[in-house]
C-alpha cells in the first residue's frame, strides 16, 4: 500500500483508472469527427512559464521572457500555446493555487505583459489556451479568507466545511498533504475544510450557484480579452458527494473511483457550456477523464454540449522504472482511438509539466539513442488522431535531471511526500530512485537555450537547477544542425499541418503482435499514410503485409529510411502509400 500511494503521488495524475467500460451502443454518426474545427487541426505547444525564459533576471521565467521568444515559438510551426497558470498565486503549487483569477502573478509580470503576449501570439497566428484552476483556489484567495472568517460569511459556502461539533469528518485522501489527510482543521470557526491537493488549495464548492457564476464571470473576463481556450485543471474532481459517505477501507488506493465525475459534474459542464463556452470560439479540454471510457466520452461528446477535448492519462502512466512493454503502449493508444473514432475528440501527448521528460521515460536518454528515440516519439505524437500536445523542451530532447539530493527538488507535493515517507519509515533509497525517474521536477528544469551560464535561461540563480547537460543539449546548437531533434520536430509539425489525413484520417493498427515495432495507417479520402516506429534500441522488422516498393517517404529519422520494413534502432518512417 505504501508503494501504491507513493506511485500515485509520483505519477500524480493517474486519475483515469478502471477502463473496462466500452462506449455506449448508440449508433455512431460520422458528423462529429469529420466536422472541421481549428482545435482539431491545432498543434499545441505547452509552455511552463516558470522555466521557459527569465527576462527580468530574478531566476524565474516570466511573460516578457516568453514574448522575447515568440519568433522561436512561431518557427516551430505550432498553432496554439497552452500556458500553465500565470494568475496571482502564493505558489504553493507553482500557480495551481490561485489567489486572484483576474491578475497576473508578480513573478511573471503584469496584465500589460499579458496583453502584449496575447497580441504577439495572435499576430503570429498562434492561439492561446489558458489553464482554468477551479476545483480549488488558494487559501490566500479573498473568498477563502472570508469563508474561514465566520460561519455566517456569505462566502462560507464557497468551500466545503465540516463543523467539528459533528466529530471528525469521514476520511478523505489528499494527494499532496504530508499526512494524506484532505481535511484541515481551522480553529477560527472550529471546522475542517476540504483540500484534495495541498492545505493551501481548499476545494471550491460547485454546488453553490454563486460560486459557479463567479467562475463563469472569470472565464468571460479572459475570453473577452480574446484568449482561445481553457484547460480545466483537475475538473473531474469538482463535484463531490456532499452526503460525505464513509468510504471502504483501502479506498485511497483507488481514490479516483470515489472522486472523479461525481454527482452533478456533467450538469456543471453543461451550464458552463451554455453560459460561456458556447458564446466564444474557444476550445475546452478537461484534464483527466474519469473512471471509464464512457466518462471520458461523455465530457466531450459534441451532442452533449459540454467540453470538446478529452485528455486521458493512461498513456503517460505506462512507463515504469525498468521499462515498459510496447504491446501495452499499443493497446492503450489503440483502445482510446477506437472509443473516439466516430465522436468526441482526444488529445495526444507523452509529457507535460506533471511528468518527467518524454525521452527519459518513453525513449532512451543514452546519448547514443537520445535523438533517435526522441524523434521517433515525436513522429508518434504528430501522426496519431487527436490534437497533439507537445511539451516545451521536448523538441530539444531535454532529459531528466535525475537529482539525487532532495534539496534540489522544488515541487511541494514531492517534498511533502518525502516528509511523509520519512514519517512512516519508508524506504528512502527507493523513494529517491523513484523521484529521479518520475518526479515532475524533471520536466520543470529551465529551458536550455544555449551554452552560456544557466543555459541562457536566466542571469540570476535559477529557481530550480539547470540540467547539467545543457552545454550539449540546447536550442542554439540545434538551430545549426539540420538533423537536430529541433529541426526534426519542425518537419514533423509541418507534415501534420500539410496532411489533413493525419488529423481526421482513420487509424488502423497493423502487425499488432509485433513486440518491437508499432505500425499503423491513417486514411482519408483515398489518401493512405503508413507509420512505422521501432521502439527498440536494436533493428526490428515490421510485418505489415504492405508493399513499400512504390511508397513515398514523407518523414524519417535516418538519412536513408527503410524501404523494406526492417528498421534500425528507434527508426521512424512515415510513408505515403500509392
Ligand atoms: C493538475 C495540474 O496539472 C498539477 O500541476 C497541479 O498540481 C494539480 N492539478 C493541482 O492543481
Amino acid at each position: 500500500m505504501r508503494k501504491l500511494v507513493f506511485q500515485t503521488v509520483i505519477v500524480i495524475f493517474a486519475l483515469t483508472a478502471g477502463l473496462g467500460c466500452r462506449n455506449e451502443n448508440k449508433p455512431m454518426r460520422d458528423k462529429d469527427n469529420n466536422d472541421r474545427k481549428w482545435w482539431k487541426e491545432a498543434v499545441v505547444y505547452q509552455i511552463y512559464p516558470r522555466s521557459f525564459k527569465d527576462a527580468n533576471g530574478d531566476g524565474v521565467g516570466d511573460l516578457k521572457g516568453i514574448i522575447s521568444k515568440l519568433d522561436y515559438i512561431k518557427s516551430l510551426g505550432v498553432t496554439a500555446v497552452w500556458l500553465n497558470p500565470i494568475y496571482s498565486s502564493p505558489n504553493d503549487d507553482n500557480g495551481y493555487d490561485v489567489s486572484d483569477y483576474r491578475n497576473i502573478m508578480k513573478d511573471f509580470g503584469t496584465m500589460d505583459d499579458f496583453d502584449a503576449l496575447l497580441k504577439g501570439l495572435h499576430e503570429r497566428n498562434i492561439k492561446l489556451v489558458m489553464d482554468l484552476v477551479v476545483n480549488h483556489s488558494s487559501d490566500e484567495h479573498k473568498w477563502f479568507k472570508q469563508s474561514r472568517s465566520s460561519h455566517t460569511s456569505p462566502y462560507r459556502d464557497y468551500y466545503h466545511w465540516w463543523n467539528a461539533e459533528r466529530g471528525t469528518p469521514p476520511a478523505r485522501y489528499s494527494l499532496f498533504d504530508v499526512n494524506h489527510d484532505a481535511w484541515r482543521y481551522d480553529s477560527l470557526t472550529k471546522a475542517y475544510y476540504l483540500h484534495y491537493f495541498s492545505r493551501k488549495q481548499p476545494d471550491l464548492n460547485w454546488e453553490n450557484p454563486k460560486l459557479r457564476q463567479e467562475v463563469y464571470n472569470i472565464m468571460k473576463f479572459w475570453a473577452d480579452k480574446g484568449i482561445d481556450g481553457f484547460r480545466l485543471d483537475a475538473f473531474g474532481f469538482a463535484a463531490k458527494d456532499t452526503t460525505w459517505p464513509v468510504y471502504p477501507k483501502g479506498y485511497e488506493k483507488e481514490f479516483s473511483k470515489y472522486y472523479a465525475i461525481q454527482g452533478h459534474l456533467h450538469d456543471y459542464l453543461k451550464e458552463m457550456n451554455s453560459e460561456v463556452l458556447s458564446k466564444y470560439d474557444v476550445m475546452s479540454v478537461a484534464e483527466g477523464t474519469g473512471n471509464t471510457y464512457k466518462d471520458a466520452h461523455d465530457m466531450v461528446d459534441a451532442d452533449r454540449n459540454e467540453l470538446n477535448m478529452a485528455y486521458p492519462f493512461e498513456g503517460v502512466d505506462i512507463p515504469k522504472i525498468g521499462g515498459y512493454s510496447l504491446m501495452h503502449f499499443k493497446q492503450v493508444f489503440s483502445k482510446w482511438d477506437s472509443v473516439f473514432a466516430k465522436k468526441g475528440w482526444l488529445s495526444v501527448f507523452l509529457a507535460n509539466h506533471d511528468q518527467a521528460r518524454m525521452v527519459s521515460r518513453f525513449g532512451s536518454d543514452d546519448p547514443k539513442y537520445r535523438d533517435l528515440s526522441s524523434k521517433m516519439l515525436t513522429t508518434f505524437i504528430m501522426t496519431m488522431r487527436g490534437t497533439p500536445y507537445y511539451y516545451n523542451g521536448d523538441e530539444l530532447a531535454m532529459t531528466n535531471a535525475g537529482f539525487t539530493d532532495i534539496n534540489d527538488y522544488r515541487d511541494k507535493a514531492t517534498l511533502n511526500e518525502y516528509q511523509h515517507q520519512k514519517n512512516i519509515g519508508g524506504n528512502m533509497q527507493e523513494f529517491m530512485k523513484g523521484l529521479a525517474f518520475s518526479c515532475r521536477d524533471n520536466g520543470r528544469t529551465p529551458f536550455q537555450w544555449d551554452e552560456s551560464t544557466n543555459s541562457g535561461f536566466t542571469t540570476a540563480t535559477p529557481w530550480i537547477k539547470v540540467n547539467s547537460n545543457y552545454k550539449t543539449i540546447n536550442a542554439a546548437a540545434q538551430e545549426k544542425d539540420p538533423n537536430s531533434t529541433l529541426n526534426y520536430f519542425r518537419r514533423a509539425v509541418k507534415l501534420r499541418k500539410d496532411n489533413l489525413v493525419l488529423v481526421y484520417g482513420k487509424y488502423t493498427l497493423l502487425d499488432k503482435n509485433n513486440l518491437d515495432v508499432y505500425s499503423y495507417t491513417r486514411e482519408l479520402d483515398g489518401k493512405k499514410l503508413l507509420v512505422l516506429l521501432n521502439f527498440k534500441n536494436y533493428a526490428a522488422t515490421a510485418a505489415t503485409g504492405l508493399n513499400l516498393g512504390k511508397a513515398k517517404v514523407l518523414l524519417g529519422n535516418y538519412s536513408d529510411p527503410s524501404k523494406n520494413g526492417t528498421l534500425l534502432p528507434y527508426e521512424a518512417v512515415v510513408y505515403e502509400l500509392q
